[in-house]
């Protein structure tokens, strides 16, 4: 039967929706470099290595759900290895297995550069990387868009916001609730026309920095907002200044990650 391959399934987003993949009856192939803490099925290859991720792309994948590689600021070799060369095996290999979809785990740090004071953003605001991190995502949805182009692979890149747990204010804004952001994967996997697109994991927060065109979120719409998280006694702190200004937090204002 035709799967989707899931990368990262091992790590906090990916555990989340193998969970919702096995809940929905979806039949999925999970992938990671390491086993996941829940004991879950996961298959274990690394994304830097072309012939592992090629002998995955065998077994009846129909789609790719990409959200294996680092997921933070990281010194350049890994970023090199997990996110360049990673996420390029993932299209080249998914091309020349005949996958017709591709779905993107980008991030809204491709953004981070931007004054906070010039939220809300849309899709069309000029990429400002805060990180090398920002760069490789950068790099990802280049490759959605080239394959899409050139190959005709349907390609959504997920620009997922803070799909973790709030710490501050701050994170308010940027709120991903993991329920938004695994039904707008399947919104992708799902939609007829998927095309290429780039779309926000955004939760419906108030004051909300990333802001979607209705007729590019394939009848997507969070259900959730920040609003409704408990807030810690004392109430959500400000966050600190120095990561006040720039949209991209503390990625912005880190110098080199090797210096
Ligand atoms: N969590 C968020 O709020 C957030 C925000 C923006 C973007 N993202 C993106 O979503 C994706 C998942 O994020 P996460 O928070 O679950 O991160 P995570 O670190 O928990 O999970 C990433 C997984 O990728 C695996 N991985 C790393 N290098 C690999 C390699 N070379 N080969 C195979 N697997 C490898 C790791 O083992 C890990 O399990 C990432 O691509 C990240 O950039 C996440």
């Amino acid at each position: 039967m035709p799967k989707t391959l899931l990368t990262g399934a091992s790590g906090r987003l990916g555990s989340y929706l193998r969970e919702r993949f096995a809940a929905t009856g979806r039949p999925v192939l999970a992938t990671d470099l390491v086993a996941p803490d829940d004991g879950g099925e996961v298959v274990l290859a690394d994304l830097a290595d072309r012939a592992a991720v090629e002998a995955l792309m065998q077994s009846d994948i129909e789609a790719v759900v990409h959200f294996g590689g680092m997921a933070n600021e990281a010194p350049w070799q890994a970023i090199l290895d997990a996110n360049i060369a990673g996420t390029y095996n993932v299209f080249e290999a998914a091309r020349q297995a005949g996958v017709k979809r591709v779905i993107y785990a980008s991030s809204y740090h491709v953004l981070g550069m931007h004054k906070v004071s010039d939220a809300p953003l849309d899709r069309h605001a000029e990429v400002r990387p805060d990180s090398l991190y920002a760069v490789s995502k950068l790099f990802g949805e280049n490759l959605s868009r080239l394959y899409h182009d050139k190959f005709g692979i349907q390609c959504l890149n997920v620009r997922i916001c803070a799909a973790n747990n709030p710490g501050s204010q701050r994170d308010l804004k940027l709120w991903c609730d993991r329920e938004d952001l695994a039904r707008l994967v399947f919104a992708g996997l799902d939609a007829r026309e998927l095309g290429y697109r780039t779309v926000f994991a955004i939760s419906g927060n108030a004051g909300a920095w990333y802001v979607n065109e209705p007729g590019q979120t394939l009848g997507w719409k969070a259900e959730h907002s920040s609003g409704e998280l408990p807030a810690p006694a004392g109430g959500w702190p400000e966050p600190k200044p120095e990561v006040a200004v720039l949209q991209g937090g503390g990625f912005a204002v880190r110098g080199h990650f090797e210096d």
